[in-house]
């Protein structure tokens, strides 16, 4: 009967295996075999993704955005009695979406049953390293690789002790020594063990390592009367430094400002049932919006009628006509700054049908158009209101740039971003766009630049965009010449 290689499958199918296998409490060959039987039975396991929770979930995870990415620890839990702090690292860890494995030394059995960290951490646990079971594919190796982090807690001074002269005689410092991933230490000792001469060069040569520590902190020891520096930092800590290490903060340059964005057509009633309207898809402001949200900034969209979700985290007013439009802008100034996106009509009807007009043998309905505000304009020539930064938007099917460039001067903005929407570019409704920034900035004396970017898609478009501004509050010289 031939033999199954684990190493020669592929890595999706590895880490699949893998963590089946862990999850059902069985050896990766075990589990093959069971893989197998199912399927010549006719009743396997769905492939369910590698990240879904497993069915028996006895505490559901709060419930957070989709879009957290997840990632997956190895926990060291080493033999001091700071060790059943670690049972509650497990749960606040798997309430941040990270998947924890856990390794225990033998010291940390007589501290804590691996029981009760498997129970939590819905996982087998580890601990040894001549386990048949996990090593005959090298199990240690996966351990030290197969996650985002290695975090020990409590870490002993015989385990950083250990790992400060690279030894690997058990299944923890075998893994401590063979992991290129980032380590996080929560040590937990005695403070006389913490202030030894040992313990200090230890953990110097640790940090010239490069391996990073939390804690400990001052207060009492679990040794009757015995307090000072030493004890291991609690797990809502030592949580949150993890996830600080696997997610890293995203910069927010534009926190603190608040930006404002118009965004597609707007509907200009005939009568109750008709109106007049652009081709506008609203998909370039929506992406203007999301980049300003996600750049930190407080955005409030003001949209036409569009077929578009709103972004998370943007207040989103919806409006009909352009006068709506206008009421809704002015209700959200003031703001630092405010990009008008929004392909607003530039006529409506001068006499709204208050009832559905009829045909008539007298012939067409007469429809005489009268101008819309001008919000663009508007905003730009306020004085006491009037954003630092006033950005529009020219929709032209000809004489691109040189309209653009005397729109820049008759509205007042400062910037424009002029596209061609001619039906030959398939801007309006499409999800790429081709636009040249055109802008008035201090730097340049008020000289006029216009900047062409390549087509692009929308939301590239609207990070582009936001990079700009960025630049241009944060760099005085870039501001804008009014
Ligand atoms: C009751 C008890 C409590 C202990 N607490 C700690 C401790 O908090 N920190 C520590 O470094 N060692 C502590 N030790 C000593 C460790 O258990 C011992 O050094 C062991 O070898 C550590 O093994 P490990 O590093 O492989 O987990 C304690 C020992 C006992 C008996």
């Amino acid at each position: 009967m031939a033999s199954l290689t684990i190493r020669k499958l592929d890595d999706t199918v590895k880490t699949y295996l893998r963590l089946r296998s862990a999850r059902n409490h069985r050896s990766v060959e075990e589990e093959v075999r069971v893989i197998l039987r199912e399927l010549i039975e006719g009743r396997e396991e769905p492939l369910t993704p590698f990240s879904a929770p497993p069915e028996a979930s006895p505490a559901p995870a709060p419930q957070r955005s989709s879009a957290v990415p997840e990632a997956s620890v190895t926990l060291i839990i080493g033999g001091g009695i700071a060790a059943y702090k670690s049972l509650d690292l497990i749960r606040r860890l798997k309430e941040r979406r990270i998947e924890v494995r856990c390794v225990l030394t033998k010291a940390a059995e007589q501290f804590v049953t691996p029981l009760s960290v498997s129970a939590l951490s819905h996982e087998r646990v580890y601990n040894d390293l001549f386990d048949p079971q996990s090593e005959f594919d090298a199990g240690h190796i996966r351990l030290a690789r197969d996650c985002d982090l290695i975090v020990v807690a409590p870490a002993t001074a015989d385990l950083m002790a250990k790992m400060a002269n690279g030894h690997a005689d058990d299944l923890a410092s075998a893994i401590l020594l063979a992991t290129s991933r980032k380590i996080l230490l929560a040590p937990a000792m005695n403070p006389l063990m913490w202030s030894n001469a040992a313990t200090r060069r230890n953990v110097a040569q640790l940090q010239r390592d490069g391996v990073l520590l939390i804690g400990p902190n001052s207060g009492e020891m679990a040794e009757a009367g015995e307090a000072g520096m030493g004890r291991m930092s609690e797990a809502i800590e030592i949580a949150n430094a993890a996830e600080k290490l696997l997610r890293p903060p995203v910069p927010r340059p534009l926190a603190g400002k608040r930006v404002l964005i118009t965004a597609g057509p707007t509907h200009e009633p005939i009568d109750p049932v008709r109106y007049i309207a652009n081709r506008s898809s609203g998909k370039q402001g929506f992406a203007i919006a999301a980049a300003a949200q996600a750049a930190g900034a407080e955005v409030v969209l003001v949209s036409g009628p569009v077929d578009l979700d709103d972004p998370a985290g943007v207040t989103v007013k919806h409006v009909e006509s352009a006068r709506q439009m206008l009421d809704q802008v002015q209700a959200a100034l003031p703001a630092d700054i405010a990009i008008f996106a929004a392909a607003v009509a530039d006529w409506r009807v001068a006499v709204e049908g208050e009832q559905k007009l009829k045909k008539t043998s007298a012939g067409m309905p007469p429809l005489q158009l009268v101008e819309n505000p001008d919000i663009l304009a508007t905003i730009s020539k306020l004085t006491d209101k009037r954003p630092p930064l006033v950005i529009g938007f020219a929709a032209e099917t000809e004489h691109l740039i040189d309209n653009a460039k005397s729109k820049l001067a008759r509205k007042g903005c400062d910037w424009i971003v002029a596209n061609d929407v001619s039906p030959s570019s398939g801007v309006m409704g499409g999800d790429r766009n081709t636009v040249h920034l055109i802008s008035k900035n201090a730097a340049d004396n008020g000289e006029i630049t216009v900047d062409s970017w390549p087509v692009m898609t929308k939301e590239q478009v609207a990070t582009e965009l936001v990079a700009h501004i960025v630049k241009s509050v944060t760099d005085k010289s870039l501001e804008p010449a009014s």
